[in-house]
């Protein structure tokens, strides 16, 4: 850790805001930061009871929080709410009913639609009539696996509209990832479409969820939406195209749900091989999400924003779903790959819909650097007035170049760190007031109460590393990892539990202008293009492998990705590493969780590095992975010469 503080303290200068956005910001001031933040920290009842108070309550709550059966928070206690009535039919209320809500572009060129807020509404309606008529109710689950396609925001606003809890599952996953998310969370329906467009071809994502649904058995109606017209199998009884079953009423009341009901549920990566469904619900993650997005990105109703997250994870969820819905935005929504059909497809979209704000991840940004400026010289990008950033540490350097050629030196970068289970952006720069530095994703949000402290949770001194804690809870906190409240106390909570502060998972530092700067994770997840995954989930994927016989997987150093995967593999003695045994477990690992988890090295480990008590020293395997020297202690290694006979591979 302490070469990353040296490296990014070096590096870094302050760069003040713009004079002209600065006067328009919906926070112009330190001093109105400096008042809201302290009565979000000081009186979080009242600060958020007021805040609440801007959204849609079929009735009021009594208490605002309630942290007595800690770690279980409770938010806006015996309210009554819906979110999806607050996306839609509260913006129809506010005027807003001719306003587009989202502009969609396909990946086929010239693919377009747009659909106003009166127009949506219509369609999550319908979906919602639909969903029902497949016997969905109140607290059924939902898993949805669908391209970024609009129907993919219809039927979340239509489960939320009903009450029933979503699962959304990216759909890169695998077979066997859907398989277990659906058996983990037990849905009744899942809505899919036929094919996906990625980059001209179409993947057959039926397919994947009919070989997923072979080991379940909760499922009784599968909905497919037609998206690319390649041939499907069909089961009979089970499943229906969307088309037939979409003559229904554009009417559907909405369900009056209790603030704390859940809203959805999405797995995440932890550090043990089984994905951990993230249970979030109503009330508090309406409120948090509505906030940061209207703050963190300054948000205007002339806005055109634009998030290139896809909904399957998290910042799709707050931020193209829920967050820039409730605040009656519009935003464009994309289907494709930034390079398709060629490089200058985002800066293409940016002009077209005039953009201005655009949020994205450190590893597209890489990519866009790498593929070179004359992409972006062919369009005018000048309708950006703020740029985000999410997913990973950006480096200084990926900063700099972001904020000049992306923001021509005049748009403010949002760095912001958050997580599946916070819901919501937690520490982030407000865009017109504070200097923003380069790498650090600054200061918290309202209510965001960090801490930086040692393993006994004494606070470390400023420019030094420790473990980043949450001190109070927050609006939009995860409640529990569904079927697992053990697994929720261990993971987060077990450590400080004394003090009942949330553990991130994250390692941070201050430095002496109270900014914080993000280190990385302290466990064994991984961030693979700003997507966690975990070492182990990777490894239980290997050693299902017929040939290996001992696996272990490191994270490195990686250009584009952030991080890559690395594998060690042990295979059998007459067993020779080579393309094709190389190439096979990579497309074990793909089958058994999906693309992104595919190592991206493989070694032939004849023994992998370990002390005399048995421990993989993974310290050196990355070592090894990244190309470095090895250094630090290897005495306690119990055979030394693996590690001679690794660095001569390439993985
Ligand atoms: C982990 C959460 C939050 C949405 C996308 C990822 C890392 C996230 C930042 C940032 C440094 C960041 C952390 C965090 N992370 N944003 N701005 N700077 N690191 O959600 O899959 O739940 O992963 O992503 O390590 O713990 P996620």
């Amino acid at each position: 850790m302490s070469e990353n503080i040296d490296s990014v303290l070096n590096v870094s200068t302050a760069v003040s805001p713009a004079e002209e956005f600065q006067k328009n910001a919906l926070i112009s001031s330190e001093e109105q930061y400096q008042a809201m933040y302290k009565k979000s920290i000081e009186q979080p009842e009242e600060f958020w009871g007021e805040i609440a108070e801007n959204s849609h309550w079929f009735k009021k709550w009594d208490t605002v929080r309630d942290w007595s059966n800690r770690p279980f928070a409770k938010w806006f206690v015996g309210g009554k709410t819906n979110i999806a009535y607050n996306c839609l039919d509260r913006q129809i209320a506010e005027g807003k009913g001719d306003k587009v809500a989202i502009y969609w572009e396909g990946e086929p060129v010239g693919d377009r639609k747009s659909y106003t807020y009166t127009e949506l509404t219509a369609e999550v309606c319908k979906m919602a009539n639909v969903l029902k008529s497949q016997g969905v109710q109140k607290g059924d689950r939902v898993a949805i696996y669908l391209p970024m396609i609009p129907e993919l925001v219809f039927t979340m606003l239509a489960c939320a509209r009903l009450g029933a809890v979503h699962s959304i599952i990216f759909a890169g996953f695998s077979a066997t990832a859907v398989a277990d998310r659906v058996n983990d969370c037990k849905a009744k329906v899942v809505v899919t479409s036929d094919g996906a467009f990625r980059r001209g071809k179409v993947l057959d994502l039926k397919s994947i969820v009919d070989a997923g649904l072979e080991s379940t058995n909760c499922v009784t109606s599968m909905v497919v939406v037609k998206r690319t017209g390649n041939e499907v199998a069909w089961k009979e009884g089970r499943d229906h195209w969307l088309h037939d079953l979409n003559d229904v009423s554009s009417e559907c009341e909405a369900e009056q749900m209790d603030s704390e009901d859940p809203l959805f549920i999405l797995y995440t990566s932890g550090s043990t091989g089984k994905p951990k469904g993230v249970l979030h619900s109503t009330g508090g993650y309406m409120v948090g999400t509505q906030l940061t997005t209207k703050y963190v990105f300054d948000l205007k109703d002339e806005d055109i924003y634009w998030c290139t997250a896809d909904i399957g994870w998290i910042t799709g969820h707050s931020y193209i779903g829920y967050g820039p819905l409730s605040n009656g935005a519009t935003q464009v929504m994309f289907e494709g790959a930034p390079n398709y059909p060629a490089e200058n497809r985002f800066w293409e979209i940016i002009e077209h819909y005039k953009v201005s704000i655009f949020y994205t991840a450190p590893t597209a940004i890489r990519a866009f650097e790498k593929w070179g400026e004359e992409h972006i010289d062919k369009h005018d990008i000048s309708s950006l007035r703020l740029l985000g950033s999410v997913g990973e540490p950006i480096s200084p350097e990926t900063w700099n170049w972001y904020y000049s050629k992306i923001g021509s030196g005049k748009c403010p970068i949002v760095d912001t760190w958050w997580q599946t289970e916070t819901g919501a952006i937690m520490i982030t720069p407000l865009p017109g007031i504070q200097a923003l530095k380069p790498g650090s994703a600054t200061r918290p949000f309202f209510g965001i109460d960090v801490g930086i402290v040692d393993e006994k949770g004494n606070n470390v001194p400023n420019n030094k590393g420790g473990l980043l804690v949450i001190k109070q809870p927050w609006p939009s906190m995860v409640r529990t990892i569904y079927g697992d409240d053990a697994r929720f106390k261990e993971t987060y909570w077990e450590r400080f539990e004394k003090q009942g502060w949330y553990l991130a998972g994250d390692g941070a530092m201050r430095d002496d202008d109270g900014c914080h700067w993000i280190l990385g994770r302290i466990d064994d997840v991984i961030n693979v293009s700003g997507h966690r995954l975990s070492t182990m989930e990777v490894e239980s994927a290997l050693i299902s492998h017929e040939l290996v016989k001992e696996v272990a997987v490191v994270g490195y150093k990686h250009e584009i990705k952030g991080q890559g995967i690395a594998a060690f593999v042990t295979l059998p003695a007459d067993t020779e590493m080579n393309d094709e045994v190389r190439k096979a477990l990579k497309m074990h690992v793909r089958t058994d969780i999906g693309a992104i988890a595919q190592p991206d090295k493989i070694y032939l480990a004849e023994g992998l590095p370990k002390t005399r008590s048995g421990k993989i020293m993974r310290r050196l395997l990355r070592q090894i992975a990244d190309g470095e020297e090895i250094t630090g202690d290897v005495t306690t290694l119990e055979d030394p010469t693996v590690l001679d006979k690794l660095k001569q591979q390439n993985g």
